[in-house]
């Protein structure tokens, strides 16, 4: 039984629990509500019936906050946190109790490197343990594309993912933003910015490492009620820091809150 045909069967009180839990490789993260705490061990078994490959189960005890991005979790099945999560035929080792990684952001991933053409060099602020860079790596050819993460448990991940898949031409490089991407030579053909929360703050990087035709994959989170504005917003945020740009396309990708999207707006450069 599934959690969600486990919480149709039940009675009033699971009601409570979240319908949608997320599997990253062989752990699932579940969110159950200390109101219906008691029912633990069933919403394992109705888990495990269904998704027989889980040897972890996880429950998210707090949000996903801090500059790492990285919930707080209670394993409440099994003991092993560190597990391999597969998409697109690539392969990532990942703890989810030590670094960011979700399974949900897979379909945008696929859709960016669609999108990369032969021989782009690409940055990837805010790289994670390197799904971005390492599925644009593999689905497309681009002739290099770089990683910037702060948390170095991440980096650790990412230098063995690029092991893991064979890509050649992915770097790494361990830090902030703010201080590596000044010392960054030369342009790109994209930049990635999958931010820990609104890419906001980052734009005033972007100039001089943006050339006309570049695109930007600029991540941001809204209220739904200000959606409607929000391609004026940041095309004015890159007016502010001296960059022409003209939206391609803007698509809601995952929520935050209720009422708050994660919406990701393509932009190419034109100045
Ligand atoms: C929302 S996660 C995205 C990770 C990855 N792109 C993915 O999709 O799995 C944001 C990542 O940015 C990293 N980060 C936060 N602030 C940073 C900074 N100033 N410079 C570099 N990385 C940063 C966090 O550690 C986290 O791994």
């Amino acid at each position: 039984m599934s959690i969600k045909e486990l919480v149709e069967a039940s009675g009033e009180e699971l009601k409570f629990v979240r319908r949608s839990f997320e599997i990253i490789g062989d752990i699932a993260i579940v969110e159950i509500p200390e109101e219906v705490i008691h029912l633990k061990d069933k919403i394992i078994s109705a888990i495990l019936s269904k998704h027989k490959h889980i040897k972890t189960v996880l429950r998210k005890v707090g949000k996903v906050e801090g500059e790492f991005r990285v919930a707080k979790f209670e394993i409440i099945y099994g003991s092993e946190t560190e597990t391999i999560a597969r998409e697109h035929g690539c392969r990532f080792l990942v703890d989810p109790t030590k670094v960011y990684y979700t399974s949900k952001l897979s379909g945008e991933r696929e859709r960016i490197a669609r999108l990369v053409r032969d021989g782009e060099r690409i940055l990837v602020m805010f790289a994670g343990v390197g799904p971005y860079a390492i599925v644009i790596a593999k689905l497309s050819r681009p002739s290099e594309v770089l990683g910037i993460e702060l948390n170095s448990k991440a980096c650790e991940y990412f230098r063995k993912n690029i092991e893991l898949n064979k890509v050649k031409n992915v770097k790494v490089l361990e830090g902030d933003v703010k201080d590596v991407v000044p010392k960054l030579e030369g342009e790109f053909d994209r930049i990635i910015m999958p931010a820990p929360q609104s890419a906001e703050k980052f734009v005033h990087l972007l100039p001089g490492k943006v050339k006309v035709g570049t695109w930007v994959h600029y991540y941001t989170f809204e209220s739904e009620n200000k959606e409607k504005k929000l391609p004026e917003k940041v095309k004015e945020l890159f007016k502010e820091h001296g960059m022409e740009v003209e939206l391609k396309n803007i698509r809601k990708c995952g929520s935050f809150a209720p009422y708050v999207n994660r919406y990701v707006l393509d932009l190419e450069v034109k100045n």
